[in-house]
Formats: structure tokens, C-alpha cells, sequence
């Protein structure tokens, strides 16, 4: 009998039970679950990276004795947001104040329209958006429903706002929306957006842009990883990523009793794991899905990763010597720019057309002579395409004809690659049409795939994959937490 138990001893001191985790994407869902996962003593646990750095589509670069976000760079709420929960009573948050100073609106020709009766319609289009994104009623697209109420409100007559109204200034408030729209939820068209979807998700309460002043984004990973507030508490998060490893096959087999998938390696290299977190963008999951998984993953999957929605967005950093937009005694905070139509008609014969997609240039926070600019529309790959001469010319060539007067060039530019750059393919995921037809969405994308046991072998993680706030940073946090404590709970 003495044996016996001796070699049961010896069979449970040697093999311990394997609870190994490789997580695929260090951006910040990947980053959240490890954090977790060590913090709850799994210590097996490797992040596998394609890039050559942390973070994903958080990418914060130095710039002058600061640093600048090229991909997230607002804390999207307060209330509710996680990334501001954990954070706010150890970092002072600046903010970018697109809601306290009214926009300055200007004109293709040169002018500058009359700013209080465009502000006045300005705020009117908000509240039409806020309406289709708070409400509960709208079947359609996005683009269907605001123009219903707005013509709606214009044709009325009973606005005051609207009441004989320049019929030019109407349509270019409508098409200003319609940018702000492309932009704001990374999107073609606004007809491919769905209204009923986008009444679907929450938005974190309070003020919507808290910026991380010139420390950036990538502040939020030392919270994540408890080197701040406390460095006593850091998780050492670091030491278990892998950059350059670009995962392309995951082999699981859900009947296999060992059930241990194989994770293959654009260099060849390959590793196994117990589970899987797959956190890379639902870009890269349209594209490569075939290829990644073997088996294929299961049809409803399938189809809510082909008809969700995954866009594209872009930023444009400009350095001047000095503001050109501050006028004395004027508060500013953003351009607007309104194209009147024979001028959308040249930029468009002069190989500019990716202009139009532009929907503001504005300040950044404690970057004084610094303007940026935000981009959605259908022409994110012009714009990625071009060179940085070509933009630097065209964003001048436009400044000098909405502003009526020859400017100085910047001293730098630096513009986003999202689209093209293959570990991202696009820049956040929206609720689209197509989903909301199918009857498809975030639960079919964020659905773990289970052993026969039960017991989830391949997770996933991202911000495509929250039901709250997807598409956002604090979704990201979400996701990552809730894949890791789903792995927690089985050895519990
Ligand atoms: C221009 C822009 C502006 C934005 N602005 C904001 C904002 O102001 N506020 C906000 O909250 N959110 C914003 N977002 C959205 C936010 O950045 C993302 O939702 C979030 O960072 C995504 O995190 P993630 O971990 O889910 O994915 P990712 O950050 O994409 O992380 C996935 C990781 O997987 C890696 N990867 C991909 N393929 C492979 C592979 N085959 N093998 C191994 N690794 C792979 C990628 O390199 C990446 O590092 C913005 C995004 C963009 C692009
Ligand atoms: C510029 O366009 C606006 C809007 O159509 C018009 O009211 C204004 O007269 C134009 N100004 C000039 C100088 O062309
Ligand atoms: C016009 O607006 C008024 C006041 O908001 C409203 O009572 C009326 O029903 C509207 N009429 C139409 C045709 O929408």
C-alpha cells in the first residue's frame, strides 16, 4: 500500500496541473488578460506579438519631451469606464473640450459662414445623432434616419434654427454630420451603419474626451500591470511577451483527451497551450480566419466575423512654428471645414478627394502649435497611400483656400497607417447593416469554442468582442478581464 501512495504523491508533485495560456496580440486586451491570469498565480503564460512592440492599436510615440497617440487617445467617459475607474485617483486627466467651445466653421470660398446660426444647426445634428444612438424605435441605417429628422425638421418650418435657410448651407450641415459620423464610428457610409445597433451600445457617462495629457495612451498599460499607483504591486507582464511572433495556425482539437492546441509561427516556431486567447482585430479575423484555424471555426462565428462591421480611420499630426488658429480674444478648439460643391468637384479632379474625408482639424491637449485631423470615409486607402509631401501640400492647399491667406508650411507631419498594416487591417469595429439583416453579432464573435468537456480551449478577447462599449479601449480592458477569469473559473 506504501507504494502506492508514494507513487501518488510523486505523479502529483511532478505533474502539476498544466493550466498553460498563450494569449495572441499584446494590444490591451491581451495585456488586461495576462495581468489577470498572473495575478491569479497562472504563470504559464506566453503573449505571442506580430509587431515589434507592445500595445497594438494603442501605439503612443515620443514627440518633443512628450509623447503623441496615433491610435487611442481618449478615455471615451468616465462612469463606467474601467480604464478611468482604475486610474482617475492617481492620474490628473486633461481634456480635449470639443463640447464646452462651439466648433469655427469655414468656407471652401474663403468665408467664414455666419457662425452662431451654423453652430445653432451644428448642435441640432448632435442632438439627431444622440437621438439615434440613445434610442429604441429606428429600424434602418444610420445615414436613413438622420436624414428622415433632419428634412424632416428643415421641411417643418416650425425650427426656428432652420427657418429660411440658405438651401447650400442645409445640405453641407448634412454632409459635415455625415463626416463626423465616417469618422467617429470608422465607417464607409453612413448607410452601412445600423441604427438599431447603434442604440444597442452604451456610452460611459461623463465627459467624453479625457486625454492623457503628454504622457499618452500608454500610460494605461503601468495600471493595468500595477506598476502604478503602487510599483511595490507590479505584475511583470513584459517578460512573458514575444514580439515578431506572427501567429498563423491554431490547431485545437475539441474530442482529443489531451487537448492541447498547437500554435504555429510565421518563423517556423510552434508552442502548445491548454487555452488560447485570441485577441488580434476583427480586421485580421476577416482576412485570415481560414487560415488561422484548423479546424475552420463554427459557422455562426463565421458569419458574425464576415458581416460585423470593421473600419477604417485616420489621424494627421501637424507641427507648426506657431498656431495660425488662435485670434486674439477667440476660443478655439477645431476646424470645420464646409465644401461648397464646385470645390469638392476640384479637389476631386485634382487627386485630392481623400480631403473629403476629413472631419475636423483640431488642438491638442499641452501640444500648442500642433493641429490634428480625424478621417473615416471611403478613402482611408488614398489617404494611406499618399506620400507625406503630397499631404503636407494638400492640407496646406486647404488651409490657404478655407482661410483666405497664404499660411507658413509645418515643420512636421506624421499620419496614421492602420488600414494598410497587416497585423490591423482597419481601426475599430461598428455595428453594421449587414449584422443586424443576419441576425449576427458580438455574442457569435466573442463566443468561446469548448473540449467536449466543456472546458473552453480557445477564447476570445478584443474590443470588437464587448456588448457595452465595443470598438473602444475600455472594451478592450472588458474582454480581456472576462477571458481570463473564464479560464480562472474552470480551476476553481
Ligand atoms: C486611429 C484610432 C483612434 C482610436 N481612438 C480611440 C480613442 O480615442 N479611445 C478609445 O477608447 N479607443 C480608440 N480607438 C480604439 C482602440 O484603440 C482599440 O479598440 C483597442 O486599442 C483595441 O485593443 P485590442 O487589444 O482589442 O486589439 P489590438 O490593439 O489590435 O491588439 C491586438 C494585437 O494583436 C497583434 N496581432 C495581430 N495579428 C497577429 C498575429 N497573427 N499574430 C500575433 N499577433 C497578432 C497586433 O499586432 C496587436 O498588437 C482608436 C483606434 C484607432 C485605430
Ligand atoms: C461663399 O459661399 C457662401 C455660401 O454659398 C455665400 O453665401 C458667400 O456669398 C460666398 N462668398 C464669396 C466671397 O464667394
Ligand atoms: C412640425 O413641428 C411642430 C413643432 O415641433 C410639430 O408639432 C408638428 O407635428 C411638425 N409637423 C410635421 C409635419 O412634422
Amino acid at each position: 500500500m506504501w507504494r502506492v501512495t508514494l507513487i501518488f504523491a510523486f505523479i502529483s508533485l511532478t505533474m502539476a496541473v498544466d493550466k498553460s495560456v498563450i494569449i495572441i496580440g499584446s494590444g490591451i486586451s491581451g495585456y488586461s488578460a495576462a495581468s489577470k491570469l498572473l495575478e491569479n498565480g497562472f504563470n504559464d503564460v506566453i503573449i505571442l506579438e506580430a509587431e515589434d512592440r507592445i500595445g497594438g492599436r494603442i501605439n503612443t510615440i515620443p514627440y518633443d519631451d512628450g509623447f503623441i497617440d496615433l491610435g487611442a487617445q481618449w478615455v471615451h467617459g468616465q462612469q463606467g469606464n474601467i480604464i478611468y475607474e482604475m486610474t482617475h485617483e492617481h492620474f490628473d486627466f486633461g481634456t480635449t473640450p470639443f463640447d464646452d467651445i462651439p466648433f469655427t466653421f469655414l468656407l471652401s470660398n474663403g468665408t467664414k459662414p455666419n457662425q452662431e446660426l451654423i453652430n445653432a444647426i451644428s448642435k441640432l445634428c448632435f442632438e439627431i445623432d444622440h437621438k439615434i444612438y440613445t434610442g429604441d424605435t429606428f429600424t434602418g441605417s444610420f445615414g436613413d434616419m438622420f436624414i428622415g429628422i433632419y428634412d424632416g425638421i428643415v421641411a417643418n418650418g416650425s425650427s426656428p434654427v432652420f427657418k429660411d435657410l440658405d438651401p447650400v448651407i442645409v445640405k453641407m450641415m448634412k454632409e459635415t454630420s455625415e463626416r463626423n459620423i465616417n469618422g467617429y464610428a470608422a465607417i464607409k457610409s453612413w448607410f452601412d451603419l445600423s441604427a438599431k445597433l447603434c442604440a444597442r451600445e452604451e456610452l460611459a457617462q461623463g465627459s467624453q474626451h479625457n486625454t492623457w495629457r503628454r504622457k499618452g495612451f500608454k500610460t494605461v498599460f503601468d495600471f493595468i500591470s500595477k506598476k502604478l499607483p503602487d510599483p511595490s504591486q507590479h505584475i511583470d507582464i513584459e517578460s512573458k511577451v514575444q514580439l515578431n511572433k506572427k501567429v498563423t495556425n491554431i490547431k485545437y482539437n475539441i474530442n482529443d483527451v489531451n487537448n492541447k492546441a498547437v500554435i504555429t509561427c510565421a518563423d517556423g516556431s510552434a508552442y502548445e497551450a491548454k487555452h488560447v486567447i485570441f485577441t488580434p482585430s476583427l480586421g485580421v479575423l476577416k482576412k485570415y480566419h481560414e487560415s488561422l484555424f484548423t479546424p475552420a471555426l463554427p459557422e455562426q462565428k463565421v458569419l458574425a466575423i464576415k458581416l460585423y462591421g470593421f473600419g477604417a480611420a485616420g489621424k494627421i499630426f501637424l507641427e507648426f512654428d506657431e498656431s495660425f488658429w488662435i485670434e486674439e480674444g477667440e476660443p478655439f478648439v477645431a476646424y470645420q471645414f464646409l465644401w461648397l460643391d464646385a470645390d469638392k468637384e476640384e479637389v476631386k479632379a485634382a487627386n485630392r478627394e481623400w480631403m473629403l474625408g476629413i472631419s475636423a482639424f483640431y488642438m491638442v491637449d499641452e501640444f500648442p502649435n500642433m493641429l490634428e485631423a480625424y478621417l473615416g470615409g471611403p478613402n482611408i486607402e488614398e489617404f494611406e497611400a499618399s506620400s507625406d509631401e503630397k499631404i503636407i501640400n494638400d492640407c496646406m492647399w486647404a488651409f490657404e483656400k478655407f482661410l483666405g491667406k497664404t499660411l507658413p508650411r509645418p515643420k512636421a507631419m506624421i499620419k496614421t497607417n492602420w488600414l494598410t498594416n497587416e497585423n490591423f487591417l482597419g481601426a475599430y469595429s461598428y455595428p453594421s447593416m449587414d449584422a443586424e439583416k443576419a441576425g449576427v453579432g458580438i455574442q457569435e464573435l466573442a463566443e468561446s469554442i469548448n473540449n467536449n468537456d466543456g472546458k473552453p480551449i480557445l477564447l476570445f478577447a478584443g474590443s470588437a468582442m464587448d456588448e457595452k462599449y465595443p470598438g473602444n479601449t475600455h472594451a478592450g480592458v472588458r474582454t480581456g478581464f472576462r477571458a481570463a477569469d473564464e479560464i480562472i473559473s474552470i480551476y476553481q
